[in-house]
């Protein structure tokens, strides 16, 4: 694996794959690795070559009070992580690589990016969508890979690259959980032992809902009550929202219809953690997937 720290010499790899017609695939992270960033990986070694992985802790996508600087970084362990899963460059940049002095442009989705954690995290998205626009520039990839638990970002990252003919496919992939349900953040570094145990109300509250909806409940208002009241058995867990949203509009629904996010955001502890289920209309039926 070659290690990657110039966006120029990153963007002659990514020019010359895209003139040999390989198939380059990106998994773009922000690092301290996990099992869900290296499903992701598993998948882009599948179907691309050559791969690569970017790690880079994206400032402009943290608000003023939230946790840039404590962002578990790792890159020794993640490098050992890529090199073992055959990965073929890590790219790495310093952020003056990313942002040089002087740098203005942002993007922003309009429409879908200030709502939900938009809401809560005023100027994420902007930072999101600015950093990936720039990893997909000088990476050029054909492919690059996502996790759903991200289901917002996935959502804004496809729209932006529908509207500026960006040409790369946006692969999404499942959810990765601890055996006891808790979906895999590099954020779960932070909870305290009981705060982790409380944590998993959030796979509970899904699957609470996922079972109602398998007996017929389709009513959005009933659903997010018994989620709501589920969460609130955990004094440690203070929810944010539960909203269940359209999959393309990110609206929320009166209910069940089409295709729907069931999202999650709560604090436990200091620390913000999100979830979802994806509910998929078959025929007269709908099929939850946590
Ligand atoms: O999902 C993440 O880790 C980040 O938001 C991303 C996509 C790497 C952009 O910094």
């Amino acid at each position: 694996m070659e290690l990657v720290h110039t966006v120029s010499w990153m963007k002659q790899i990514g020019g010359k794959a895209l003139r040999e017609d390989r198939v380059l695939g990106l998994v773009p992270t922000m690092g301290a690795l996990h099992e869900g960033h290296l499903s992701l990986v598993r998948e882009a070694k599948r179907c691309c070559s050559p791969v690569v992985v970017s790690i880079f802790v994206n400032p402009k996508q943290f608000g003023p009070s939230e946790d840039f600087s404590k962002y578990p970084r790792a890159l020794g362990a993640d490098r050992v992580a890529l090199e073992q899963l055959g990965v073929d460059y890590l790219f790495a940049p310093p952020a003056e690589e990313i942002y040089p002095q002087g740098f203005r442009t942002s993007v922003f989705v309009d429409g879908l990016s200030d709502v939900l954690e938009g809401r809560s995290r005023p100027g994420h998205f902007r930072g999101v969508a600015t950093v990936v626009l720039k990893l997909f520039e000088i990476v050029q990839p054909r492919r690059a890979f996502f996790g759903r638990k991200d289901a917002q970002q996935v959502r804004i990252i496809k729209q932006m690259v529908a509207d500026l003919d960006l040409g790369t496919d946006i692969v999404v992939r499942p959810i990765v959980r601890e055996p006891d349900g808790l979906a895999l953040s590099s954020r779960n570094a932070y909870l305290k032992p009981e705060g982790r145990r409380a944590a998993t109300v959030l796979h509970r509250a899904l699957a609470a809902a996922s079972r109602e909806i398998a007996s017929g409940e389709l009513k959005a208002g009933h659903l997010l009550s018994m989620i709501q009241r589920t969460i609130a058995t955990e004094p440690l867990v203070a929810l944010d929202y539960a909203e269940i949203v359209d999959v393309d509009t990110l609206e929320p629904v009166m209910a069940l219809r089409k295709n729907c996010y069931v999202l999650l955001a709560a604090r436990v502890g200091g620390t913000r953690l999100i979830d979802n289920a994806l509910v998929e209309q078959t025929g007269d039926a709908f099929r939850v997937t946590i």
